[in-house]
């Protein structure tokens, strides 16, 4: 008997959905047996999210300042820990970063064989940069990671994830496509617990990674990435020059907040169009320079 365990958080379910896709084939053999750890914060962010809400924990997403969540509280061995996220203003989302600093879960994590799964709009290298940082820390041996996003251009992704995030609708536009992960796509996910279930039964995760990769399961795009790797370092300043002004839900940092948030709608809609394009061009000139970078992260090769 293998035993695996999921670690998880999901506000509209999405996440959850991927991850028992995934498991499918799995669960429904009697040799594994899946656990679940829901992440429950001791008080929630709210699901849909009031515009104010959702700009109100950039700064704290960003500096992975954490809050109170509900213990951990399974143990025993497992085979393999999934680590189940999605990415909060190029960061790790809070409460799943909050998690992470439970002591019992720290203890599981080491030395254990370790898969992380994303279900997110299209930017994640700079979240996933300070969860490897983590992993190295804590001697985590990180096996796989698997990344979904959202198929749509830049642009209609985030009109799209905007209202889906504050009315938590998936479908908020009659004229433009859902947000998340395709139906389509989902049911292509079964493939990856196959390959979980390989590399379980045989005890080697050598070659997973490229099986996943080679089967689309880390969505990865040279020109996505190039904006979040400057849009990182920008966020970081914008966090800083809000908390001056207080914690989450503090009045005083109420005008830097809206201004941030002009900001980066002025970016997403006015500056990033242009930058994406001359990266996209860049990616195809610059090919055989940028492909080594982009088949690292994708394969998790250190440097
Ligand atoms: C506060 C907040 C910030 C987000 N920032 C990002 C981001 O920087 N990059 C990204 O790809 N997705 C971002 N998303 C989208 C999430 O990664 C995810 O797709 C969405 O919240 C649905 O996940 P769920 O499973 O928790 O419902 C953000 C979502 C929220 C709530």
């Amino acid at each position: 008997m293998k035993k695996i365990l999921v670690v998880y958080y999901t506000q509209s379910g999405q996440l959850k959905t991927i991850v028992d896709k995934i498991l499918s084939p799995l669960s429904q053999n009697n040799t594994y047996t899946i656990d679940y750890f829901k992440i429950e914060p001791i008080d929630d962010f709210p699901f849909p999210w009031t515009n104010d809400t959702f700009y109100d924990c950039m700064p704290e997403s960003v500096e992975g300042i954490t809050i109170p969540v509900k213990a951990f509280d399974k143990q025993g061995d497992y085979d393999l820990i999934i680590l189940a996220y999605q990415v909060w203003f190029l960061s790790l989302s809070i409460p799943f970063w909050s998690m992470l600093q439970d002591k019992k879960l720290k203890a599981l994590l080491n030395h254990n064989n370790v898969i992380t799964i994303l279900g997110i709009r299209n930017m994640w290298v700079n979240a996933q940069k300070r969860l490897l940082n983590y992993f190295k820390a804590n001697k985590v041996n990180h096996v796989g990671n698997l990344v979904f996003a959202d198929p749509n251009s830049n642009i209609i992704s985030v009109i799209t994830v905007l209202k889906f995030l504050t009315t938590g609708k998936k479908k908020p536009y009659k004229n433009l496509p859902p947000y998340g992960i395709t139906k389509q796509k989902l049911e292509t996910l079964t493939k990856f617990g196959e390959l979980m279930e390989l590399s379980l039964s045989t005890n080697n995760w050598s070659g997973f990674q490229e099986g996943v990769v080679k089967n689309k399961g880390v969505s990865l795009k040279f020109s996505i990435k190039t904006t979040e790797m400057a849009a990182g370092r920008i966020f970081k300043l914008w966090a800083a020059f809000i908390r001056k002004k207080g914690g989450p839900g503090n009045p005083d940092r109420k005008v830097r907040l809206k201004i941030y948030e002009y900001y980066l709608l002025f970016l997403i809609f006015f500056i990033s169009p242009i930058s994406s394009s001359i990266f996209s061009l860049a990616g195809i000139v610059f090919y055989p320079l940028t492909k080594k970078g982009m088949n690292r992260i994708l394969l998790m090769q250190r440097k």
